[in-house]
């Protein structure tokens, strides 16, 4: 099975998002992965509802939004009106997780939750079985174009063991740091999906890049 492919808008070029959403179109990505950030969940802040919806006339993929904010719970609706057709909230974010998932399921969109690379995958024990998606962050959420966190194989590992006891269908994403070094052990311990930014978005050829990491052995 190849892999899913989520290139992060984030790494785009924001003066020229239309084009970008098309390259996107045309390329062999399979979402685009957008990151939300409000400046107290995390230490930035990226683009709200009006950039959203503007990736939004012009996309012709699923959008995966990770939503990097405290307090998701107020704006899931918001989210899923935007187009949002995954919404992955961060479970250091939320007091209530297991009401957040049924909201967002409740919109209709996919749920997904994302992990910091501190926080442990034992901690989804008692939601696996309800989310499509763990978005296991390989940076810590913030900022694009950081290291890969090497210890994230070991809870790829944690984290499909975890999957299978409880019968879970959710998808593992990968985010950070991703890139053509990284992606084969990747997908080797279990990811299925796999979200890239500035390897993507400043390589020399975005769309074969794409098609490199969609393609690889
Ligand atoms: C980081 C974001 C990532 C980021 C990935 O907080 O969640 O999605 O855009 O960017 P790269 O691939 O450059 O690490
Ligand atoms: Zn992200």
């Amino acid at each position: 099975m190849k892999p899913i492919i989520a290139p992060s808008v984030l790494a785009s070029d924001f003066a020229n998002l239309q084009s970008e959403v098309e390259m996107l179109n045309e390329s062999q990505a399979d979402w685009l992965h957008i990151d939300i950030m409000d400046g107290r969940f995390v230490p930035n802040i990226s683009f709200g509802f009006p950039v959203l919806q503007a990736i939004q006339r012009h996309a012709k993929k699923p959008l995966d939004v990770h939503l990097m904010i405290v307090e998701p719970e107020l704006y899931i609706e918001q989210f899923r009106e935007a187009g949002a057709e995954i919404i992955s909230v961060h479970l250091e974010a939320c007091n209530h997780l297991h009401r957040t998932i049924q909201q967002i399921k409740a919109t209709g969109a996919k749920a997904g939750i994302a992990l910091n690379p501190h926080t442990s995958v034992q901690l989804l024990d008692d939601v696996i079985a309800d989310v499509d998606l763990v978005c296991l962050m390989s940076v810590n959420p913030g900022f694009g174009g950081q290291k890969f966190i090497e210890n994230t194989y070991r809870k790829i590992e944690a984290l499909k063991n975890l999957i299978i006891a409880r019968n879970s269908k959710a998808l593992i994403e990968i985010d950070g740091g991703v890139n053509q070094q990284n992606a084969p052990l990747l997908l080797e311990k279990g990811a299925d999906a796999l979200v890239a930014g500035s390897f993507v978005f400043n390589s020399a050829d975005p769309l074969q890049t794409i098609a490199n990491l969609k393609n690889q052995a």
